[in-house]
């Protein structure tokens, strides 16, 4: 029997039944389901990638497709994320035939071999075969961590970057990388007290994250003036003040090289926050997703936290690591795919079950990606039928990338009032604009950040959909966006005179 009907929107009711315990109702014309009824920490979290901005974008697209005489540009270009393969970065050919060849094993049978070899080279139908001797059928569930005999390959890849080893066990296949740091990030928080440290500027998977879980974020900074270098001594001054507070600091997560800011790690820095972890008792999450997305790799050659933990003394031997990596980045770009792992380093037995548990709640990562990660970990060698055509393939993509990076870098420090630190590596630039009064008082009058305002005017003036810095956090009263420099190259020159003629009309509109 219900006793009380308290109406609490137009559309739902709280419902008191003769326990007295309350349950949401739908009345003949509302939903049960509502924002006022959903899950309040699903509706706290803020993810500015895919915001207001790609909205707008999304819709300008389709404005484009029925009027486009509407608009002053005939494309919406979408720089909010690093989607490689969206702005026609070509896939690795051989990455590409394998993963077709598993598809269809039809092809791979004898009667079919004469026409297949006519479109196949002999390595990529050889490849198809075992991965489908031990995968069986990429439409079967897998092992939860993901197939054994990929899981073997990643191990063996990461002992050739590292010169350590690496044990198949501790590594879990993921759906891209994303999955692996919700999952970790979840384990590792007990409540609103434990506190997980990020970097600000961060990627905002992290915040996200922790918004889901209702655990606290610790940011620290990064150093704009020192190329986003982080210090010692700022990540002593977040974790002590985190801890006055009463915040249970468990993890400290470096995105290695940096997004949304591109930096690159030196070998000295990646030791000395290793020993701080190490010191603080702090577990570190390693986001290494950009590891091939060197730009000097002379000056800033990439170490992986493995490969520096493990060269480190016997002390630090304990030091537990999870590091990420993925399938979406580096010259791969296969995002859709949704490939990644992560490896676990010095994590206690029981929480390695535990990670299997939760790892079955959703029985397996998608073959797919896992595909795209045997892939990634075990290209072909020189020497292999493919291995001329693979290498020439990624060695343009990254020179393109490295000449983008540069150019775009060179754009933004020509423009009035904004300043931008190279690209070391990753495949953004995080450039900070001093906006005029006049700009931030219209900002204010339209309810917008003075980033987001810049942004969205830059969006409707050009089809350029880039992210205010607000969306991964700045320092308080500097404004920022975020922009890929993944445009194509024979569009670059146009994609940065339109970028340069907007900045001059808002300029020339707001100057003080
Ligand atoms: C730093 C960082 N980590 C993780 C991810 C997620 O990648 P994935 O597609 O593998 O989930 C991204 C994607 O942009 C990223 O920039």
């Amino acid at each position: 029997m219900i006793r009380t009907l308290l109406r609490t929107t137009k559309t739902s009711y709280i419902q008191l039944n003769q326990h007295n315990t309350i349950r949401f109702a739908s009345t003949k014309h509302g939903k049960v389901l509502t924002t006022e009824t959903m899950h309040p920490l699903v509706k706290s979290v803020e993810y500015a990638v895919r915001g207001a901005l790609p909205i707008r974008a999304e819709a300008l697209s389709q404005q484009l497709k029925k009027d486009p005489s509407k608009l002053n540009f005939d494309r919406v270009v979408f720089c909010n994320i690093g989607n490689p393969q969206q702005l026609n970065q070509k896939p690795i050919t051989f990455f590409r035939q394998v993963a077709s060849l598993c598809e269809n094993p039809e092809l791979l049978k004898t009667e079919n071999r004469a026409l297949v070899s006519k479109l196949y080279p002999a390595d990529a139908i050889a490849r198809a075969q075992v991965l489908l001797k031990n995968i069986g059928s990429v439409g079967a569930y897998s092992h939860s961590k993901g197939i054994t005999h990929i899981r073997e390959n990643v191990a063996k890849f990461i002992e050739r970057r590292d010169g350590y080893a690496a044990n198949p066990d501790d590594i879990f296949l993921t759906q891209g990388a994303s999955e692996g740091v919700q999952k970790v990030i979840q384990l590792l928080t007990q409540n609103q007290q434990s506190g997980i440290m990020i970097p600000i500027p961060q990627y905002p998977l992290y915040s996200a994250t922790l918004s889901l879980v209702d655990a606290a974020p610790v940011p620290y900074y990064l150093n704009e003036s020192q190329s986003w270098g982080l210090s010692r001594e700022d990540l002593q001054k977040s974790v002590d003040e985190a801890r006055q507070k009463g915040v249970d600091v468990r993890a400290l997560v470096i995105i290695n090289p940096g997004n949304p800011t591109g930096q690159c790690l030196s070998e000295d820095n990646i030791k000395e926050i290793i020993q701080f972890c190490h010191e603080e008792r702090i577990v570190l999450l390693a986001d290494e997703v950009y590891q091939t997305n060197i730009y000097q790799p002379e000056r800033r050659p990439f170490h992986s936290f493995k490969k520096v933990l493990k060269s480190m003394g016997p002390e630090y031997q304990e030091q537990e690591l999870f590091s990420f990596h993925s399938t979406s980045k580096g010259m791969i770009g296969e995002c859709g795919r949704r490939g990644g792992y992560f490896e676990c380093v010095n994590i206690d037995p029981a929480i390695m079950e535990q990670l299997y548990k939760i790892s079955s709640i959703s029985l397996c990562p998608n073959v797919h990606g896992q595909i795209m990660v045997d892939l990634m970990t075990n290209p072909p060698v020189e020497g292999d039928e493919s291995y001329p055509q693979y290498k020439a393939e990624v060695d343009a993509i990254f020179q393109s990338l490295g000449r983008r990076a540069t150019k775009l870098a060179q754009c933004f420090n020509g423009l009035e009032g904004v300043t931008c630190n190279d690209a070391e590596g990753a495949m953004y630039l995080f450039p900070q604009i001093s906006l005029p009064n006049k700009a931030i008082e219209a900002a204010k009058k339209e309810g917008m950040t003075p980033d987001s305002f810049y942004a969205m005017g830059m969006l409707e003036a050009t089809g350029v959909c880039v992210i205010p810095g607000s969306g991964f956090g700045q320092e308080p009263g500097t404004f920022h966006f975020r922009s890929t420099f993944l445009p194509e190259e024979n569009l670059f020159d146009k994609f940065c005179g339109s970028l340069e003629d907007f900045h001059k009309s808002f300029m020339d509109k707001y100057r003080d």
